[in-house]
Formats: structure tokens, C-alpha cells, sequence
């Protein structure tokens, strides 16, 4: 498995030296595709070869050996360092044609997959978000005001002792700008799904600590998709187990301390992802509705039930979802929608906490949200007892409650409040039901 960071952008955008910078804080190996076009360019220049001699670009292609070392950033083009080389005025006033013939794009862009290969790396240049890696793990389009991009690169000549005028450098800026972004095959392009970053304000410093949060605010994530990814596994032997559990539970335990009695459990249909939304009495409710219900609900609990040894067994076997509630917890998130996306039935309580309704406490829009978010149905639970050893429990299952006029509009505060107080009311009437 390797990581792939894609940081693409115009001439002066600072990519060059950022990405090395970021490569050296994060341990990626530090690809310059520019290097590579510059290597070419510079062969050509060797062997004398004009942009129309196709053929003899061909050869060149076929025989060429180009090598970015990473430890000491060497730019070796059939085995001479060239790291200086193919930064001259000459090969910079010819690369930018080079790089647009089409046999050469095709060549490199293979030669910069491999070089990725099963490696965790930052690659810059004008298509590695678009072409190279369209599906790379963070693409970054890294941009600046052309007229602070002369100036960068004005100031850097001046540094290296050549001789340009900032007139001169905007003029060829620019026109590097045109040609970079108008090329038939390769073009500089914002890609749909990359992250736009303006450095026209921002020191190198900044730039890169702002790449580096958002190269590690993606690592995390992509740590919590492989843990949730790879969640524990339905085998035949686990669901047997569950089975066997939920019997043992429910007939030797709820059955006998509670007569617990099912009102309409008809309700939950037999297939597809629902959410359950019931009250929360007490910390055995969920065990409870988990043990007595004919499909799998997978609840949300918070995350110290799980202490309990015996509990967080058996919450564990029936794929519990751990919530932390001191944090926003992204991980609980994503486990829970990939449970819906899944087909499984979701079990929430929206009070929150127990007794939340008779602690006067604002129930929480979690729910709403999922339901929303996955266009998924709500079926409203009433659980009536108290869990008192030796007194009877109820639960009472309503049907399914549709929230489509409301789809999709999971970011809409009013929206989330209205659904939650549909299911709340239902949850109360259901309490009240039967009795
Ligand atoms: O980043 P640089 O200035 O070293 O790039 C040299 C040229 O190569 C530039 O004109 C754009 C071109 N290039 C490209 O077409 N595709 C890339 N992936 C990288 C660079």
C-alpha cells in the first residue's frame, strides 16, 4: 500500500520547494516531475534534436534513463548528475514544448507511476492531480498571483547571479502560465476533488505547516477508514454465536428478571437499513432491544459500557458502535454510516443520555442526521419499565417514520431539529401506548 500526496500549479507557485520541505517532516520520498521534463529537454538539446523530429524523440525516449535520488536530491540523466544542468536558461526557455509533445507525456507519466509503486511519496508538477494520480490521497492545487510569482522568482535570480529584469520574468511567467495550461495533453488544471491553496500571502513557512495539516488530517482519517474497514468480520461462526447469545440473553435473563414482551415488532421489516430510535431508561436497555429483536441492531453506546467485562463482550459480538462523547468522534461516524450503507439496523437513543426526556435535556440531532445523510427510515421505539429486577418491561416498536421531503439536508439545522422532534413525539407516544 503506499501513500500518495499530488501537489500540482503554476511556475513560481513555491511547489518545488515546499514539497521537499514537507517530503523531509513526513518521510515521503520527494518527486519533481519538472526534473524529469528538464531531463529530456536537456537530451535533446545534447543530441540536437529539434521539436518536429519525432522519430528521433522516440529513440530518445526508448533509451533514456532518468533518476531523482531522494537522499541527496540528485537529478541523474543516464547515470550524470544533472541537477544543475537542467536548470539553465536554455533548457527552461525549451521545456515548456517539450513537455507538451504527446510521446513524451506518455513516457513519463508511466516512469512517475512506477517510481510511486508501494511507496509513500509527494509528487509535483501540472497534472499529477488530473492524470498521474487522479486518485491520489491528498491532491493539493497549489496556486499565487502570477505578479508575486515573478517577484519570487525574480528574487531567486538575483540570488543565483542571473541576469533578468522583473519585466522580463512576469512576461515569460505569464507565457509559461499560457502554455502550461493550454497544452493539448497534460494541461495545468484544477482538478474537481483538490484542495486549493492561495500562497500569495503566505510565507514558505506557512505554506508548508498548512500542507502539513492537511496531509496529516488525511492520514488519520485514512487510519480510521482501514479500522472501520476492518471491522470485525460476520463470519458463520460469529453469527452463531450471536444467535446463541441473544437467545441465552433474552430467555434466561430479560425474559425471567423483566417478562419483557414485544408490542409490533412486525414493524422492523425483515431486510434493509433502518434506524431504531428509542428512550434510554438504563444502561440494560440496549442489551435489551439488541437480545429481543429478530434482526441485528447495531446501537451506539457510549464507549465505557464497554469497561463492563461481561457487557462489552457481549456489545462486542453484537457489533456495538463505541461513541466518545468528549470529542467529535469521526470514527463512531463513519462505523455508523457504513453500518446503514450496509443494510444494518441502527440503534440510537436521542435523549443522549438516560433519562434525558425527564432531565429536561435537548435531545441530540445524531439520528436525524444519519437518517438525512442516508436517506434511511426512522422506525421509533417506546420503552416503558424501569428495569427494576422483577417488574415488567415493554417494548413498543412504531412504524417506520419517512423523512424523505427532508433528504439530503443533513447540514440544516432547522431541518435536523424538525426531524428530531418527530421522532421524539413518537418516542413519547409509544411510551404511553399500551400500558
Ligand atoms: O516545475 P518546472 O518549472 O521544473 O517544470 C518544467 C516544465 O515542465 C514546465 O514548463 C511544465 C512542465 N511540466 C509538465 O508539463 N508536467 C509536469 N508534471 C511537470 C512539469
Amino acid at each position: 500500500m503506499s501513500f500518495i500526496v499530488a501537489i500540482d500549479g503554476p511556475a513560481g507557485s513555491g511547489k518545488g520547494s515546499i514539497t521537499k520541505l514537507v517530503a523531509e517532516k513526513l518521510n515521503l520520498e520527494c518527486i519533481d516531475t519538472g526534473a524529469m521534463y528538464r531531463c529530456v529537454t536537456l537530451e535533446m538539446i545534447n543530441k540536437n534534436i529539434q521539436i518536429n523530429e519525432l522519430d528521433k524523440i522516440k529513440n530518445l525516449l526508448n533509451d533514456i534513463d532518468i533518476k531523482l535520488e531522494d537522499e541527496n536530491q540528485k537529478v541523474l540523466l543516464n547515470g550524470e548528475d544533472v541537477t544543475q544542468k537542467i536548470r539553465s536558461i536554455e533548457v527552461t526557455k525549451k521545456v515548456s514544448q517539450v513537455s507538451a509533445i504527446k510521446e513524451v507525456r506518455i513516457k513519463l507519466v508511466d516512469l512517475q507511476r512506477k517510481m510511486a509503486k508501494d511507496k509513500n511519496i509527494i509528487m509535483e508538477g501540472r497534472d499529477i492531480t488530473t492524470v498521474v494520480f487522479p486518485k491520489a490521497d491528498v491532491k493539493i492545487y497549489l496556486d499565487a498571483d502570477v505578479e508575486e510569482r515573478a517577484r519570487r522568482r525574480f528574487k531567486q535570480n538575483q540570488e543565483k547571479n542571473i541576469e533578468s529584469t522583473y519585466e522580463e520574468v512576469l512576461s515569460d511567467m505569464k507565457k509559461r502560465d499560457k502554455n502550461d495550461k493550454n497544452k493539448e495533453f497534460g494541461a495545468l488544471k484544477v482538478a474537481e476533488d483538490a484542495i486549493l491553496l492561495d500562497s500569495t500571502n503566505l510565507t514558505i513557512k506557512q505554506t508548508t505547516k498548512e500542507i502539513i495539516r492537511i496531509i496529516k488530517r488525511k492520514q488519520k482519517e485514512e487510519k480510521i477508514d482501514k479500522k472501520v474497514y476492518e471491522e470485525t468480520k460476520n463470519t458463520p461462526f460469529k453469527k452463531f454465536k450471536l444467535f446463541l447469545t441473544k437467545k441465552v440473553v433474552y430467555y434466561g435473563f430479560y425474559k425471567i428478571v423483566y417478562r419483557i414482551k414485544k408490542v409490533n415488532e412486525k414493524n422492523i421489516p425483515d431486510e434493509g437499513a433502518y434506524i431504531i430510535c428509542a428512550n434510554h431508561v438504563n444502561m440494560l436497555d440496549a442489551l435489551a432491544v439488541v437480545c429481543s429483536c429478530k434482526r441485528k441492531v447495531r446501537f451506539i453506546c457510549k464507549e465505557s459500557m464497554f469497561k463492563n467485562k461481561a457487557l462489552g463482550w457481549a456489545l462486542k459480538l453484537a457489533d456495538t458502535i463505541p461513541l466518545n462523547r468528549e470529542k467529535n468522534d469521526i470514527e463512531s461516524m463513519k462505523r455508523s454510516l457504513k453500518a446503514l450503507k450496509n443494510g444494518d439496523i441502527l440503534g440510537v437513543f436521542p435523549e443522549g443520555t438516560r433519562k434525558g426526556m425527564e432531565k429536561n435535556l435537548k435531545a441530540k440531532s445524531g439520528a436525524a442526521f444519519f437518517s438525512l445523510k442516508t436517506g434511511t427510515k426512522v422506525i421509533p421505539l417506546g420503552i416503558q419499565g424501569s428495569f427494576k429486577p422483577f417488574t415488567k418491561v415493554k417494548l413498543v416498536f412504531g412504524e417506520p417514520l419517512d423523512f424523505s421531503e427532508y433528504y439530503g439536508k443533513e447540514k440544516d439545522k432547522e431541518a435536523l431539529e424538525k426531524v428530531t422532534n418527530i421522532i421524539m413525539d413518537n418516542i413519547v407516544m409509544l411510551t404511553n401506548r399500551d400500558k
